[in-house]
């Protein structure tokens, strides 16, 4: 007999496809976020330097990327570099990073455009070096007309500076419209003036290398997420690892504050 879970999309591979089968495709979240950990430790172990993990990270990014997409994920951001990275790496790391980000930009847009991936990116954008800049706008541009997954690169991001960018935004709106007087600020208000604006927040963050921590990413949107941690280096991460990530999400019940529907329904007595 043929069900639902039987059609399997377009391009996975054996051992995904084995996955995607236990997965319910009518509750895939929305929206995926992953902090990519471990490049370093992944060059340690083989007694590379560090930037080796960086350049293996990439085809990584690459397998995760073009999973997301054959499954009609509508959202991912992956978490590329913090405004943190900066301060703190040497800068050769930082020089081989963004040398890293301009190649892969370059040659992957084509097979973007083929998955009908549309890239944005979200950070302090202004603040990396202009050659860079250059060939992010040419590739999200490049990109701009792809209908399917937002592929969205957090690069310089830091999300305490995103809501300082965010407070700043509502207070510069709101001069330009009669002062702060007339300010009325909900969450969704909120939620307009922040990087993401053009996504919804996430159902999922994804981390690897086994840390348990947001690492100052998506603050405000992740309050409800589910965090799925996997011990597996970034380097070695690929499509299925993600697909095992969404098979723990449907495992998962999601309450938001409320309650769960077994305790919902049950008489007050039983709950005593
Ligand atoms: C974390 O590993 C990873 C980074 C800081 C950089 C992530 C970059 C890539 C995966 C490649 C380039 C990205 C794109 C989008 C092309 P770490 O160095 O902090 O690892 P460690 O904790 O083991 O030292």
């Amino acid at each position: 007999m043929t069900t639902l879970h039987d059609k399997v999309p377009a391009g996975l591979d054996r051992k995904e496809a084995e996955v995607y089968r236990r997965l319910d495709p009518r509750r895939l979240p929305q929206h995926i976020a992953i902090i990519m950990d471990g490049n370093g430790r992944w060059a340690k172990r083989r007694h590379m330097p560090r930037v080796a993990g960086h350049r293996a990270g990439v085809a990584a990014v690459r397998s995760t990327v073009e999973t997301a997409a054959r499954i009609h994920l509508p959202a991912l951001t992956l978490y590329a570099f913090s405004e943190e990275n900066w301060k703190k790496r040497p800068a050769s790391e930082v020089g081989f990073l963004m040398g890293l980000l301009s190649r892969y930009l370059k040659a992957e847009v084509p097979t973007l455009n083929k998955n009908n991936i549309r890239l944005e990116y979200i950070g302090r954008q202004h603040e990396l070096p202009p050659d860079v800049q250059e060939r992010m706008d040419w590739a999200r541009d490049a990109t701009a007309g792809n209908s399917g997954m937002v592929l969205t690169l957090a690069l310089n991001y830091s999300a305490r500076s995103e809501l300082v960018d965010a407070f700043q935004s509502i207070m510069d709106a709101a001069a330009r419209n009669g002062g702060a007087g007339h300010l009325r600020i909900d969450e969704d208000m909120v939620s307009r003036h922040l990087y993401t604006r053009h996504l919804p927040d996430p159902d999922l963050v994804v981390r690897t290398s086994g840390e348990m921590r947001l690492s100052n990413f998506l603050l405000w949107q992740l309050a409800y997420a589910e965090i799925y941690v996997t011990p597996a280096l970034w380097p070695d991460f690929r499509g299925v690892h993600l697909l095992e990530g969404i098979a723990e999400y449907q495992k998962r019940e999601r309450r938001y504050g409320g309650l769960n529907h077994h305790d919902a329904h049950a008489p007050e007595t039983a709950k005593a």
